[in-house]
């Protein structure tokens, strides 16, 4: 059946040789609503060069693929530039199968290597600035230190001006489609957003920093013609598009909108949201209410780095925010959003600890607090629903003045 799992030329000497995985739906929390792919590589030079494998479910994709053009034994070289397993995870049984002359990793990716697998021979360490030739083309290696592991790196084919780029500028997104300019901009986009939100948003910085670097380390971006990532579509055209969105993403401007994540008992706390957002968008601000009893993580970071201001609310129970709300806090805590402003609110009936709660794990996430918070006992009554409408409006007003501050 393998034998129709075939590689697909995309340069003069590099093959796709990956596997497309559209039914992944959870991507350890990240739910992955279209799947995803992880992407492999094979240049054919005079040492053939396979780039990353693939998650090792679909080991049998890649072997067919490679097959389709050259024998396994002639792969000599390895490369791995990142070590998480669903690029890695074939490594062993490639050593095995290829007999590989040599298997490149980065100092750190060496080190992790051998920490999951127990391999038959020695990895051969890169550091930013080595370059390996394959005969008439080399690779060029650039660590990227944490963003988002310590091993990973990029390689670059140095005559082709392919970026084969591991996780960065990649996205879950499964498609028969080999190139983003042929796939619909508006679903790559929200993908890549996504991606971004769960994967890097804590990076921020770093990324910035090794942009800004890319000159100094040999390897400025108008060298760039392709990039090849290991999820998703590969970059042909509008290279600098994604890259001055990563640029800006990692700084996390304020934009002109809300977003209020809330769960709720008996309709009271929704009561409140819904009233909230109608003072946002009374006075000019976008307002997005996410019930979490509909949504998930990944969606609510997304919108966590496409927003201004968060607002979280929940009712009390058992003397605790709902374990809902406190999954959701952990998770955006972890992804340490910055230049955030927020607050809580909720409804209760006796003891109503929860906004103070939330407003304890928010300031601990790194947002800023506007004003007190707000509680409303059991349903919401009329004047209940006036306060919920201002607090909207105080959001929104500081919102619209540090968006103006920003420039
Ligand atoms: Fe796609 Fe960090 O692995």
């Amino acid at each position: 059946m393998d034998e129709f799992l075939k590689a697909v030329k995309i340069s003069e000497k590099v093959y796709w040789v990956g596997a497309i995985d559209w039914n992944m739906r959870y991507f350890h929390g990240y739910t992955t609503t279209r799947g995803t792919t992880y992407n492999a590589y094979l240049i054919l030079d005079e040492k053939i060069t396979l780039i990353d494998t693939v998650k090792k479910p679909f080991l049998n994709h890649l072997i067919a693929r490679i097959k389709s053009v050259i024998d396994l034994e002639d792969i000599d070289y390895i490369i791995s530039n990142h070590a998480e397993l669903d690029h890695s995870g074939c490594i062993p049984d490639m050593i095995e199968l290829c007999k590989p002359e040599a298997v490149y990793a980065s100092v750190m990716g060496v080190k992790a290597l051998n920490d999951h697998f127990s391999l038959p021979m020695d990895l051969t360490p890169v550091k930013t600035g080595d370059r390996v030739s394959l005969g008439k083309d080399s690779l060029y290696f650039v660590e990227t230190k944490l963003i988002h592991w310590p091993d990973s790196m990029f390689s670059f084919l140095e005559n082709e001006q392919i970026l084969f780029s591991q996780d960065g500028f990649g996205c879950h997104y499964a498609t028969n489609n080999m190139f983003m300019d042929q796939c619909p901009s508006d679903e790559t986009l929200w993908e890549q957003e996504k991606y971004f939100a769960n994967i890097l948003m804590l990076y921020g910085p770093k990324i910035k920093q090794l942009v800004a670097q890319m000159p100094e380390v040999g390897l400025p971006l108008e060298k760039i013609k392709m990039i090849a990532p290991d999820h998703g579509p590969i970059w042909r055209e509008n290279i600098s598009f994604i890259v001055e969105k990563y640029l800006e993403w990692s700084d996390m401007p304020l934009y002109n909108r809300a977003v209020v994540v809330y769960d709720t008992m008996w309709g009271a706390t929704e009561k409140m949201a819904y009233s909230i957002c109608e003072g946002l968008r009374d006075s000019g601000v976008e307002a997005i209410p996410i019930s979490l009893q509909n949504s998930n993580r990944s969606h609510i970071a997304t919108q966590v780095l496409l927003s201004g201001a968060v607002l979280f609310g929940c009712s009390t129970m058992n003397n605790n925010m709902m374990p809902s709300m406190a999954d959701i806090l952990c998770y955006i805590k972890g992804l340490k959003p910055k230049n955030r402003i927020g607050t809580a609110f909720g409804s209760f009936g006796w003891s109503g600890e929860a906004v103070k709660q939330m407003r304890a794990e928010m300031t601990e996430a790194g947002f800023e607090l506007i004003g007190e918070g707000l509680r409303n006992k059991y349903a919401l009554k009329l004047e209940g629903g006036e306060e919920c409408y201002k607090l909207g409006q105080a959001v929104a007003e500081e919102l619209k003045n540090r968006i103006a501050g920003q420039g």
